[in-house]
C-alpha cells in the first residue's frame, strides 16, 4: 500500500488481472491501476475472525465484502470454519454481496494445517447466509504439490440478520467494501 522497500511485488497479478478482463496490461496500465487502486483505498482495518465481531465492536456492514482463503486459513476445524464463514457474512449489510474464495479439499498447505473444505460445504454454510448463491468448484491438479487440488468459488446476496452476534450493528451506515 505504502510503497515499503522490500514489499511484495503485486504487479504480475495486476497485469493478470488486467489481462483477464480483456484490458491492456503493459507497464503503464498496470500503474495506472495500481494508482487507482491506492487511491480507492479508504482504511486498513485489522480482522479476527475468533472474535464474535472480527472488526471489533460496533463494526460497520459492507456493501461487497471479498474473502479469499481466510476462514479456511485460519482454522483447520469443520465447524469452527463454518462458524468464521458466518462471522464473514455477517459483516455484509442485508442486500450486499458476498464473495468467497476457498483451497478446495485441503488438509494442509505450504503455510499450515486447513479446514479441507469443498463446494458441497461451502454451499452448506452459504445457503443459509445468503441468496441468489452461485458456488463452483475449479480443478487446480497443477497444484496438488501445494497441498490442494482445486479452489472452490462462492457469491451472494446477503440476506437479512443471519448473524445473531451482530445484530444491532447492521443500520448504521454501510461502507463501499471490504477485503481479507
Ligand atoms: C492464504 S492467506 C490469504 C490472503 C489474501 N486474502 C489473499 O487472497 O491473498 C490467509 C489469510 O488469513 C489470515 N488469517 C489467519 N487467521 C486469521 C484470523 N483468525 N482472522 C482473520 N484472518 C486470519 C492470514 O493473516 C492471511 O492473511
Amino acid at each position: 500500500m505504502n510503497r515499503e522497500a522490500g514489499a511484495h511485488d503485486w504487479r504480475p497479478f495486476v497485469r493478470h488481472a488486467l489481462a483477464c478482463a480483456g484490458r491492456p496490461a503493459d507497464d503503464a496500465a498496470v500503474a495506472g491501476r495500481e494508482a487507482l487502486m491506492r487511491a480507492r483505498m479508504g482504511r486498513l482495518l485489522r480482522a479476527d475472525l475468533r472474535d464474535a465481531a472480527p472488526l471489533g465492536p460496533g463494526h460497520r456492514c459492507y456493501d461487497v465484502v471479498v474473502s479469499a482463503y481466510g476462514a479456511d486459513s485460519a482454522t483447520a476445524d469443520r465447524a469452527t470454519w463454518a462458524l468464521y464463514m458466518a462471522r464473514i457474512a455477517g459483516l455484509v449489510r442485508p442486500g450486499g454481496l458476498l464473495a468467497v474464495a476457498a483451497l478446495r479439499r485441503c488438509r494442509g498447505y505450504d503455510v499450515g494445517d486447513r479446514a479441507n473444505v469443498d463446494e458441497a460445504d461451502v454451499r452448506r454454510a452459504l445457503a443459509p447466509l445468503t441468496e441468489d448463491l452461485s458456488v463452483e468448484a475449479r480443478l487446480l491438479p497443477e497444484q496438488a504439490r501445494h497441498g490442494y487440488g482445486g479452489i472452490v468459488l462462492a457469491s451472494g446476496r446477503r440476506r437479512p440478520a443471519v448473524c445473531p452476534q451482530n445484530a444491532g450493528a447492521h443500520g448504521r451506515g454501510a461502507q463501499p467494501s471490504a477485503a481479507a
